[in-house]
């Protein structure tokens, strides 16, 4: 029997509004929807081959092997693959990223949308793009948004077959760009499967949720209609409620570093003074500050001068996931 092979690439996202907590862990069906952006330049790019002669499925991530939790994950969804393929042999995976892991700029959205079209390619099945996000989502629930291009919406669904993410419109309707301000690499303590497990602990989670709907209409209206002032709003007002249930959950979850709050600040200043900017954060400390594309170089320079901030990368609205012929 050949080599089964295929090589995918995927970019991470932010979310605008954001995925917090699970109605269903093991399938990942979340207890609200989420919007986000994929991002360009960044990506992680996965080879996964199938051979019968291999002993075990393997993981190696920028050149290390990877055994545990994360190996465990990946057998997952190759696990699904195998069984909708009828595929019997183990694989390799070898999967390499241009940005720093474990550190909120989530990598793991973009490694499993990669291990999705990757595997399911090189195992002979052809998904659908919704079959594809609906895979990706079981590795990382996030992930299902970095299978489809652009300005990406995850419905959150009634159910296993119609949770997953559709573009809502493609990157070229709306040049924003995410300057990520690191100000830690260090990989974070609490992952985000771990803490969507916290996040029912939260007094503040049901109000969170409940108002979800509202924050994710006004959010899919900006976007559409390129409102950077209304988006900016209810950007960062779905961050700091995320934030605000991770602070309060039980154990609480604080994700910031001293150079998180002085981005958050500045930010929050510069809009004042009239700049078009907003911040958000994922469950880490480093920061995406959003802004319109002829802002961004303005607004990485002023971001490097901030006391804490290791380096600032450079994002557009990035396409879909994509196969490397
Ligand atoms: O997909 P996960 O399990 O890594 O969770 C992502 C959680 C956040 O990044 C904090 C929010 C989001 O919607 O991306």
């Amino acid at each position: 029997m050949p080599n089964l092979t295929a090589t995918a690439i995927a970019h991470p996202n932010i979310a605008f509004i954001k995925y917090w907590g699970n109605r269903d862990d093991a399938l990942r069906l979340p207890v609200n929807g989420s919007l986000s952006m994929n991002l360009d330049n960044l990506y992680t790019r996965t080879r996964v081959t199938f051979n019968p002669d291999l002993p075990a499925d393997s993981l190696t991530i920028n050149g290390k092997a990877a055994r545990g939790p994360a190996l465990i994950r990946v057998i997952e969804i190759l696990d699904l693959v195998r069984q909708q393929a009828g595929q019997t042999g183990r694989a390799a995976v070898v999967s390499s990223n241009n940005f720093p892991i474990g550190a909120g700029i989530a990598s793991s959205a973009a490694a499993f949308a990669a291990l999705a079209l990757s595997a399911s390619t090189a195992a002979g099945l052809e998904l659908s793009e919704q079959d594809l996000s609906r895979l990706a989502r079981r590795g990382s629930g996030s992930a299902c948004r970095s299978i489809p291009g652009g300005f990406v919406e995850w419905q959150m669904g009634d159910s296993e077959a119609d949770s997953f993410a559709f573009s809502i419109a493609p990157a070229a309707h709306w040049p924003l760009v995410d300057c990520v301000a690191v100000v830690s690499q260090v990989h974070k303590v609490t992952g985000s499967s771990e803490g969507h497990g916290l996040a029912a602990s939260s007094p503040l989670q049901n109000a969170r949720v409940g108002d979800a709907p509202r924050r994710l209409n006004l959010c899919r209206q900006a976007i559409l209609t390129k409102d950077f002032a209304a988006f900016a709003e209810v950007v960062e007002l779905d961050c700091n409620m995320m934030h605000a249930v991770m602070q309060t959950s039980s154990p609480a979850l604080l994700y910031w570093q001293p150079g998180t709050l002085a981005v958050m600040q500045a930010v929050t200043a510069w809009r004042t003074a009239g700049q078009t900017v907003c911040y958000t954060i994922d469950a880490g400390p480093n920061v995406h500050v959003l802004c319109p594309a002829d802002a961004a170089q303005q607004v990485q320079s002023k971001l490097a001068e901030i006391a804490g901030v290791e380096k600032v990368l450079i994002a557009g609205v990035g396409g879909p996931a994509r196969l490397e012929i």
